[in-house]
């Protein structure tokens, strides 16, 4: 029997930080390396055209983003990895899913409605509208079925639902509706602002980067904020134990944990052990990136196949559609 098909991917932001690593990646790689499922991940370029990113920035983003999706365990072998726009098909079929989307479903989307009042007022496009149509059109090229994503995402893969449903009602039985696999979305907090979620929104000294080198992660670190004036229990502090929960020893958790309920922690120390934790959790990541990043034509040669494989799928879809919606 087939198994069943997991979709995923991700917009060639920069770095990728310790929240996109802990909410999106590791669980893909889990995923993955589970081998029960048929698992595609690919990098969205067509969905960061609605951004702000100039064109040259965006290549070099692409790629990048690559390199470390690789870096960070997702195996070109085992998952059809990707770059959207060299495969045809999501366009083409985002257009004819404009079609059967009513406007007032998409007025809904919570993320259109954040990203048109605040991120880029400036830019309201229409792309950022349909946005959440090309992704449905992504997932249901493949005949993605589990679609790990975090809570941010759920309302979109929900759309791609009722997309699949409107498609079938007019044009005939064909999509099957795909269903969350809803990933677990860590609490991870800005070192400077640590009521706020950890973002690259709010500078670099906000969020913890794979790549940051050993003294970079010393330094930010120590800058995070601890403990609030005045004392008491500090949100600041649960954030660096909750980072050291994931990437630090048991021994070293267990231990700052109880010294923060006794009043004994030294920040300064527990700031020291976080920062070795991750600079040693991370080094291979950093090696392996860094590698893959001097070798740009083996890095392309990698999605090209990835886009070949992809694309033989797409294919498959596309040509159906057209034949049910009878455009040939
Ligand atoms: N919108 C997703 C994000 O910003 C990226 C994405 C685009 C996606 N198409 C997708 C995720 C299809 C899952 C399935 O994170």
């Amino acid at each position: 029997m087939a198994k069943p098909i997991v979709f995923s991917g991700i917009q060639p932001t920069g770095n990728l930080h310790i929240g996109n690593y802990l909410g999106a990646i590791k669980p893909l790689v889990e995923l993955q390396n589970s081998g029960e499922y048929d698992v595609y991940y690919f990098i969205a370029d067509l969905h960061s055209l609605t951004g702000n990113m100039d064109a040259t920035e965006r290549k070099e983003k692409i790629l990048h983003i690559a390199a470390e999706l690789i870096a960070c365990g997702i195996d070109p072998k085992k998952t059809t990895l990707f770059v959207q726009s060299h495969v045809e098909g999501h366009a083409e079929l985002a257009w004819i899913f404009n079609t059967v989307t009513p406007v007032a479903e998409l007025e809904r989307m919570t993320q259109f409605k954040d990203k048109s009042s605040d991120q880029q007022k400036k830019n309201v496009n229409v792309g950022l509208f349909t946005y959440p149509v090309l992704q449905a059109a992504d997932i249901l090229l493949y005949h993605g079925t589990r679609i790990p994503v975090g809570e941010d995402q759920k309302q979109h893969v929900e759309l791609t639902r009722n997309i699949a449903r409107w498609f079938n009602n007019r044009y005939g039985e064909y999509f099957s509706e795909p269903e969350v696999l809803l990933t677990e979305t860590p609490r991870i907090k800005s070192l400077l602002e640590p009521t706020k979620k950890m973002s690259k929104s709010k500078g670099a000294n906000h969020v913890i980067e794979l790549a940051d080198a050993p003294a970079v992660l010393e330094k930010k670190i120590k800058k995070a904020v601890t403990a609030s004036e005045g004392g008491g229990s500090s949100v600041g502090v649960e954030n660096l134990l909750l980072l050291l929960s994931y990437f630090g020893s048991v021994d070293d958790h267990k231990r700052f944990v109880e010294e923060e309920k006794s009043g004994s922690i030294k920040y300064g120390e527990l700031k020291e052990t976080l920062s070795v934790s991750i600079g040693s959790y991370f080094a291979s990541f950093r090696e392996k990136r860094d590698e893959l990043m001097q070798d740009h034509n083996a890095l392309a040669a990698i999605l090209v196949d990835g886009a070949k494989k992809a694309q033989a799928a797409a294919s498959d879809t596309i040509e159906e559609v057209r034949r049910l919606v009878g455009i040939r």
